[in-house]
């Protein structure tokens, strides 16, 4: 059988937010790689995936998961004008992770505008240690219009949703943007047609 998986659509993803958040094992939980690691990310790594959407397609998945610690941020922020859409990630049990979002998305729209965003509060399975409430995680993605999960990439816990919001969000812009340049195309055939005929009459 031939293997077709080369031409799939890409879909590219980034995730962001301070260091020890989880995004590394958030994003090996979606791609099912959860073998035993506990280093923290250099740079930028990602993982490739390929799941087949809610509109039926299959789709290849390029998850860019990002470092947390300051000294790769720029390094890091590079990545996302490369990115079709965005999970923001705080950690439920340390404060000033969730205190720090605003300054997150500010940067992120400063690189790009419109990106596709979802805002995660990882170790729910910590709930003893809660410092941020789900209220607030509500709150803060109400203010930016955006959604927000609680979740626990240990327990696998809104993992794959959050990941499919996001999906969601990312092709309703990919079939806006698309209708957008097929607009584009035919009001400048029109005009290229009106031109024509002025030409002659
Ligand atoms: P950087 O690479 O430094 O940016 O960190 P990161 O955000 O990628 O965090 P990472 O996934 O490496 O996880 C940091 C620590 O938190 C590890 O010890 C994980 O085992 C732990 N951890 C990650 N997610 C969860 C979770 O949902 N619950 C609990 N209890 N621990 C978690």
């Amino acid at each position: 059988m031939e293997n077709n998986d080369n031409k799939l659509e890409m879909i590219k993803i980034g995730c962001f937010g301070e260091s020890s958040v989880g995004k590394t094992c958030f994003a090996r939980k979606y791609v099912k790689c959860e073998s035993e690691f506990d280093l923290s990310t250099v740079g930028v790594e990602y993982f490739i995936t390929n799941k087949t959407l809610s509109d039926g397609k299959k789709y290849k998945i390029k998850i860019y998961d990002t470092a947390g610690q300051e000294r790769y941020r720029s390094l890091c922020l590079g990545t996302i004008r490369g990115c079709d859409g965005i999970i923001l990630m705080y950690d439920i049990t340390r404060k000033n992770t969730f205190d720090l979002i605003s300054q997150w998305i500010e940067n992120i729209n400063q690189l790009k505008e419109n990106c596709p965003l979802v805002i995660v509060g990882n170790k729910c399975d910590l709930e003893d240690k809660r410092k941020v409430t789900k209220e607030e995680g509500l709150e803060i993605a109400k203010n930016y219009k955006t959604v927000y999960f609680d979740s626990s990439a240990k327990q696998g816990i809104n993992v794959e949703n959050t990941f499919e919001e996001l999906i969601n969000r990312i092709i309703h812009n990919i079939n806006l943007e698309k209708e957008k340049n097929v607009n584009i195309k035919l009001e400048k055939g029109k005009k290229n047609k009106q031109k024509k005929r002025g030409k002659f009459c």
